[in-house]
């Protein structure tokens, strides 16, 4: 294991979530009385970057936050959460990104994303991010700012020999050149089957729809299955291996973010040099502790609660 905290980039989104308990997601059409009401900082991009910080990477993010109060929140909240926000532009014209979060009894949630100034991250300022930034070990993105920001980002980082994970959520249709430049690709099953057009039911289906993805150019795939765990499935297509972990059980309280904190996790536990397996597992632990908890950021855990966890086999 490395000595030195690895530096983490994160280039992605910043929001603020608004989120209201309920017994059951409304249908359209449907007015429902819910419960609890609370704010919570969020955006994928932002809650990878304080998933890895709290565990012990040094981090770095690039995004960008409106000129509003919930710019000025998020920009204190990341800062004192460690994590380099220097490359955070605050673009005075526009809102910052918000979530409009429902969170049912089982802990299931519906996310409705307005992106605001996320949608302002430029190439262009990428960029001049990257010139400026130094030693990173692994770069995490997910999708919720413009497809050229995290393209340029990947071209950037395989240019300089950096790792790249994406997390290809929400879901989109992505170009082969970006898939290339991706060493670990860490998909829901939904985002799998939108990459693939292949459904998962069952494991056999999930290891074929992982081989889909090698074919598209990817490193490694870290399939997340939710409750059954996640899939590496890895090496080549014509020869894959194929590794299964599973799930930490845990009680449920609210899922969101479960997915970031993985990621945050992962990177970090690969900058660490961990194996791939190795790093899933930890990741796992993470993004279990994550979903006993509300909220998107303060569900994240710290390094203590995460080897404590993986130690004992609960919490
Ligand atoms: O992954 C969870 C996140 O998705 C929330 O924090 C919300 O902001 C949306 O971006």
């Amino acid at each position: 294991m490395s000595t030195r905290a690895p530096h983490i980039l994160v280039v992605g989104s910043l929001n603020m979530d608004l989120v209201v308990q309920m017994p059951a997601i409304p249908r359209p059409g449907e007015t429902l009385l819910g419960g609890r009401f609370a704010t919570f900082p969020g955006g994928k991009g932002a809650n990878q970057a304080v998933a890895a910080a709290r565990l012990g990477a040094r981090v770095t993010m690039v995004g960008r936050v409106g000129g509003d109060a919930f710019g000025e929140q998020m920009l204190k909240i990341m800062s004192c959460e460690g994590i380099d926000t220097r490359f955070i532009g605050v673009d005075a014209g526009t809102a910052t990104g918000v979530a409009l979060i429902t969170v049912d009894a089982q802990g299931q949630n519906s996310i409705a994303v307005a992106s605001g100034a996320n949608l302002t991250l430029t190439a262009e300022e990428v960029r001049s991010a990257w010139e400026q930034i130094t030693r990173v070990d692994w770069l995490a993105m997910p999708l919720e700012t413009p497809l050229d920001s995290v393209e340029t980002a990947a071209q950037i980082a395989k240019e300089r020999g950096v790792k790249v994970i994406l997390n290809p959520a929400p879901a989109q249709d992505l170009d082969v050149h970006l898939l290339r430049n991706i060493d670990v690709l860490i998909p829901n099953e939904s985002e799998t089957e939108r990459l693939t057009g292949q459904t998962i039911h069952s494991d056999e289906q999930a290891r074929s729809a992982g081989v889909a993805l090698l074919s598209l150019g990817v490193g490694s795939v870290v399939l997340t299955l939710g409750e059954r765990g996640a899939l590496i499935v890895e090496g080549d297509q014509s020869d894959p291996a194929y590794y299964s972990i599973p799930a930490f059980p845990v009680r449920v309280v609210d899922t969101t973010a479960a997915g970031d904190a993985f990621v945050g996790a992962l990177a970090t536990g690969l900058g660490e040099r961990l194996s791939l397996s190795a790093a899933v597992r930890f990741a796992s632990a993470a993004a279990a502790i994550s979903v006993t908890r509300a909220g998107a950021q303060p569900s994240l855990p710290y390094r203590s609660e995460v080897d404590r966890f993986i130690r004992q086999g609960k919490l």
